[in-house]
């Protein structure tokens, strides 16, 4: 029986539907979920229970990808042991999920366009933003960055809502030669745009990158934290960043309960 671990939060035990590999060491995990998909909103993320065997007491946080029904997906990296287990489990394998948790991307300004920025697994975390920002009628672009070609991701499922997608590889193996977010500064140095705003997750250097950018064409920009996390409910402090609270002054805010959505400028990158 699921329960509500607070407002609109829930640990429920689930089964897997499917669990499939979607790029080079990516898969695509969905289960039956039914109270967290019908609260979960864009940005929001999941904790899961892989297992109890060694060195996997703690849960691992995955982004909420998409919601269709009773129905959510994860997609995720092979990292380590606990997404090297997941990514074993089969169809029928049981779950332990608590969610959703964290905030959400602030998406009451109305961007003209938004501009997504995911870097590898990052772009996981800003698909159901995208379907929200669609559901708006509001234009919005897609960078997608990868190491190289076997490993991009999510490039038909934004095509599919009407997404114009521009590729960036590490290697050139498929579309630009280089990294996301010089596609980025080129489209902001060569397009006149109304009200662009930024979205963006990926590697902790690529946020940073971003929010440089952000800051030099002062363009509003929100960024998906993906700290380490213990208890994801406040708790441990285990997944604090730098927040400025003034030009001098910074607090450690929890990524679990505080974020993982946070203005980019508002990080103290050069203390994080
Ligand atoms: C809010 C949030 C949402 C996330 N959403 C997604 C998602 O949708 N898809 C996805 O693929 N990943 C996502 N992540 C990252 C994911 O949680 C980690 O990759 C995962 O927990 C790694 O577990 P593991 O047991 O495989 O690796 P571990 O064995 O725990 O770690 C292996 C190695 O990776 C490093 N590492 C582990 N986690 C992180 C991290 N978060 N940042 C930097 N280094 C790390 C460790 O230091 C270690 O060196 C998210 C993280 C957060 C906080
Ligand atoms: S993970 Fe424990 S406080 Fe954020």
């Amino acid at each position: 029986m699921p329960s509500n671990c607070s407002l609109n939060t829930y640990d429920t035990r689930t089964t897997i539907l499917s669990n499939e590999e979607v790029a080079e060491a990516h898969y695509l995990l969905r289960c039956e979920c039914a109270e967290i998909a019908q609260h979960a909103r864009p940005g929001q993320f999941i904790h899961v229970m892989i297992s109890q065997g060694p060195g996997m007491l703690l849960r691992r946080p995955f982004t909420i990808y998409t919601v269709e029904g009773d129905e959510i997906t994860m997609l995720y990296q092979i990292i380590g042991e606990g997404t090297k287990q997941l990514s074993e489990m089969p169809k029928g394998a049981s779950l332990h999920v608590l969610g959703p948790l964290g905030n959400t991307f602030n998406l009451t300004t109305n961007p003209e366009p938004a501009i997504l920025v995911g870097g590898g697994a990052g772009i996981a975390s800003l698909m159901l933003l995208a379907v929200a920002l669609r559901e708006k009628d509001i234009q919005t672009l897609g960078l997608v960055g990868a190491q190289h070609r076997a490993r991009l991701l999510s490039v038909s499922d934004l095509e599919s809502i009407g997404i114009a997608v521009h590729i960036a590889t590490d290697d050139g193996s498929i579309g630009h030669h280089g990294y996301v977010t010089e596609i980025l500064t080129d489209l902001l140095r060569e397009t006149q745009w109304h009200r662009p705003t930024i979205y963006a997750c990926g590697p902790h250097g690529m946020l940073a990158a971003v929010t440089k950018i952000a800051t030099d064409f002062q363009v509003p920009t929100q960024i998906a934290m993906e700290n380490r996390m213990g208890c994801a409910m406040g708790v441990c402090l285990g997944c604090v960043c730098p927040v400025r609270i003034d030009t001098d002054r910074f607090e450690y805010q929890r990524v679990c309960t505080e974020g993982p959505v946070f203005n980019a400028t508002d990080i103290a990158w050069d203390i994080s």
